[in-house]
């Protein structure tokens, strides 16, 4: 049994077969209506509790359906509604939840507490969202990816905008899985150092260009995300939105990436903001494949944690 907490700590190899087992586990019910079980039920006998300290649409509705599909149980907490929202210790809670679930997913602010969740958890822990990370996100988006255009590896990815949670775990895949990546943004709005350090030692370090125009030419996937997280105050939003709007990802930018590229975006997305509506629904995107293959892709990372 196994946390899965970021890309970057877990095994590459392992990365790889969640993600081909997503695909099987996607291609093996194809047809079948979203209720219906697996034919396979690994889950069958298990309880899983997903915690949500922070809004949440797809990672809620796609963990909670992977998991019935695959026979198990759920139970879906708001983190305010516990005692662990009125004072009661992340170690305390994790070791009472042990006695009740097989498998605790948690969305949340800070990453200490995810790391705290799974240090005193007797159950796997899954990162449904930190500040710093969004792993299944990203584990999505390869799978996305691959589907559409094959292996990933040493393909130009161009990430344009805030260089943050999401941003992230896009790092750490570059350097688990291989491939190159390119950030554009405002340097107020860098990735962290700890991330952009990773990508050099796994040998693939990230482009750093603050020309979007210049930065997407030859990208084989651009990707961007909301200009203000959840995390981020609300106060600074007329700042980052005046910061970012040169890296709006528009028709014009699109136009210069590759003729084939894929564009990206993990949702919820501000239409118009990061990316305009002609993007979101043209030719290039895969933004509702992307949604959809958190169900698939997260699936495989749930199996993975119970070594089932
Ligand atoms: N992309 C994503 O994690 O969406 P939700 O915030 O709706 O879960
Ligand atoms: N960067 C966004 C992602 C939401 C799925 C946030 O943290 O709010």
């Amino acid at each position: 049994m196994s946390s899965f907490l970021d890309i970057h700590t877990t095994d590459p190899a392992d990365l790889r077969a969640m993600i081909d087992q997503g695909r099987a586990m996607k291609d093996a019910r194809h047809g079948l209506p979203k209720g219906a079980p697996d034919a396979e039920q690994p889950l069958a006998n298990r309880m899983v509790a997903l915690i949500f300290e922070k809004p949440s649409t797809r990672t809620r509705i796609s963990f909670d359906v992977g998991i019935r599909q695959m026979g198990g149980q759920t139970m879906v907490l708001s983190g305010a509604d516990m005692q662990l929202g009125h004072g009661e210790t992340i170690a305390d809670t994790a070791r009472v939840l042990s006695r009740y679930v097989d498998l605790i997913m948690i969305r949340t602010f800070e990453e200490q507490t995810l790391h705290e969740m799974a240090e005193y958890a007797d159950v796997p822990v899954i990162n449904g969202l930190t500040n710093r990370t969004h792993p299944c996100q990203i584990m999505a988006d390869v799978m996305t990816y691959e589907e559409h255009r094959g292996p990933i590896a040493g393909k130009k990815v161009v990430w344009s905008g805030d260089g943050n949670n999401v941003f992230a775990s896009f790092a750490h895949a570059a350097g688990q899985f291989g491939f190159d990546l390119t950030f554009t943004g405002p340097p107020t709005l860098d990735p962290e150092r700890e991330w952009l350090d990773f990508c050099a030692a796994k040998g693939h370090p990230v482009t750093i260009d603050r020309n979007p125009e210049r930065a997407v030419e030859g990208a084989d996937l651009v990707v961007t995300d909301t200009w203000v997280s959840m995390h981020d105050p609300q106060s600074a939003r007329e700042r980052r939105h005046n910061q970012l709007r040169p890296y709006q990802v528009n028709e014009h930018l699109m136009g210069l990436a590759k003729p084939d590229a894929l564009f990206m975006h993990c949702l919820p997305a501000h239409r118009d903001d990061e990316a305009t509506s002609a993007v979101m629904d043209g030719p290039h995107s895969v933004i509702f494949d992307e949604a959809e293959n958190r169900l698939h892709a997260q699936k495989a990372v749930v199996r993975w944690c119970l070594g089932l």
